[in-house]
């Protein structure tokens, strides 16, 4: 009995492989990336051999790019892991199937599939003219520059399946620009777009992309109006509130102000009087400005109203005598101060410094010559004792300032950390030399703070090599 359905399953078997070796090309393996076809370098993408004729095993090469000996004579089971991708996966593959029991027999070839490797140079800019906001029916000028030499640009739009629109490249200045004119401009064509540049010797090795531009298209709701509480014309330091509100059911206000690239966005709320509105604080006034405001849907994000007329906010009195002076004037006289003080402080300490010298001299000069060679020494010891006894206050603070900016933060700095150890050291040499009796004190404290200093070090460094460790392992 099973004996017989094997022996069923075999014919059939036999039948279905002659039925697909008879229609050649239906057979086709279909070859697909997840999560995409166009991946950032050092990430991974999963290459997926896809058949209706149930083939257990596939192979996969590569027709172009820099050839893969590692896939040669390589069998695999459902899919690939290809990674961490470097520019050297850029390329186009292809699979072919096969069954468990006729292991040397190979299906047709499948689908070309390009893999795109981005990240290989640095982001060029886009930019969008004459702006990112445009009217329905309007064109705007999408334009894709860089200071590095590509010959193609590769403009491509967030959500959308379809390859990058193709831009040929021209020279310019030593860079690079290409222009791409969208519209006339309807929603479908809003949305957030990026640019890649390219080489024309590797063509499946991307830059970067871009920072995001959002396109935007307005006019297709009435204008909502725009007011200023308490009013269009403030004193400097008052607090201005923007309000702006509709009829329309709008789920969120944008304001934003002329010449600036980003506005800002708040919920729209309704009110018993059946409009719906929104309140921007702007804070304390300090320069004046000419603002407008959208009203648009949450399911629509690139889809704003007309704007409403233009507000302009006028500041009086001098913003920059009475709204500036809290903070730049401070710091602007602190360090005039702190020279004041030490100017006048070495006015006062040198001339009493060489008198004492000259009054101790004269004192020693009265003296055998024997005590003078013994004394004079001791003198400078006392000023030298001075200096380090005035230095060293700074330094612990210094260490211990540093210190809690370290751990607050946890920012490496290794090009500033080696320079601090010659100065720490040559101190704490120079103190042993000096009278240990007088010196304890100070000396305990900075032998501390070095002895902190140098943990940070330790720790430093010790993260550092476990985050090296991260990619070194990885590769
Ligand atoms: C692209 O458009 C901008 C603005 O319209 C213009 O300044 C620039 O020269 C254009 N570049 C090219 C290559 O056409
Ligand atoms: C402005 O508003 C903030 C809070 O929103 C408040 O703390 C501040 O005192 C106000 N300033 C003036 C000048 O009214
Ligand atoms: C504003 O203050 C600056 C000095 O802070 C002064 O030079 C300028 O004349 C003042 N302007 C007005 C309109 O008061």
């Amino acid at each position: 009995m099973s004996l017989m359905v094997i022996s069923m399953a075999c014919v059939g078997f036999f039948l279905l492989q002659r039925a697909w070796s008879h229609v050649d090309g239906q057979d086709k393996p279909f070859l697909s990336a997840w999560p995409s076809a166009v991946v950032p370098q050092g990430e991974h993408v999963s290459l997926q051999c896809h058949s209706h004729l149930g083939f257990t095993i596939f192979s996969l090469y590569k027709e172009d790019g820099v050839p893969a000996p590692e896939l040669y004579n390589r069998r695999f089971w459902k899919d690939i892991l290809l990674g961490p991708v470097t520019p050297a996966h850029a390329g186009t593959y292809r699979c072919r199937g096969s069954h468990l029991h006729s292991p040397t027999e190979w299906s047709a070839p499948s689908n070309p599939l390009v893999i795109t490797v981005t990240g290989v140079y640095r982001k060029p800019s886009l930019l969008a003219h004459p702006g990112p906001l445009v009217k329905s029916g309007e064109m705007v000028v999408l334009q894709c520059w860089s200071d590095m030499k590509f010959e193609h640009f590769l403009l491509h739009r967030e959500g959308i399946t379809e390859d990058p629109l193709h831009l040929t490249g021209q020279l310019h200045d030593g860079g690079s620009q290409a222009n791409s004119s969208v519209g006339p401009m309807i929603p479908a064509l809003a949305g957030t777009y990026r640019c890649f540049g390219s080489v024309a010797y590797s063509p499946y090795e991307w830059s970067a992309p871009s920072d995001p531009l959002d396109i935007v298209i307005i006019g297709l709701y009435e204008k909502p109006s725009l007011s200023a509480q308490p009013g269009p014309t403030v004193q400097a330091g008052e607090n201005v509130t923007l309000s702006c509100s509709s009829q329309s059911s709008f789920d969120i206000y944008r304001l934003s102000r002329d010449g600036e690239a980003h506005g800002l966005r708040l919920p729209a709320v309704p009110r018993v009087s059946g409009t719906f509105k929104a309140d921007f604080p702007l804070g304390p006034a300090t320069h004046g400005g000419n603002y407008r405001c959208f009203g648009s849907f949450r399911a629509l994000p690139y889809v704003w109203s007309h704007p409403s007329d233009p507000l302009p906010i006028s500041v009086t009195g001098n913003s920059s005598s009475t709204w500036s002076s809290p903070t730049e004037p401070s710091s602007n006289t602190g360090i005039p101060r702190h020279l004041h003080v030490l100017i006048v402080s070495s006015v006062v300490i040198i001339p009493f410094t060489i008198l004492l010298f000259f009054l101790l001299h004269r004192w020693c000069s009265n003296k055998k010559n024997a005590a003078v060679m013994d004394q004079e020494p001791a003198g400078d010891r006392t000023v030298n004792r001075e200096d380090s006894d005035e230095q060293d206050p700074q330094e612990v603070t210094y260490a211990q300032l540093d210190h809690r900016v370290f751990t607050q933060r946890k920012i490496a700095r290794p090009s500033q950390r080696p320079k601090r150890p010659p100065t720490d050291t040559s101190v704490y040499i120079e103190l042993p030399n000096a009278d240990p009796r007088s010196l304890s004190p100070a000396h305990e404290h900075h032998s501390q703070a070095l002895r902190g200093s140098s943990r940070e070090t330790t720790a430093l460094s010790q993260t550092q090599v476990a985050g090296s460790n991260v990619p070194a392992a990885g590769i």
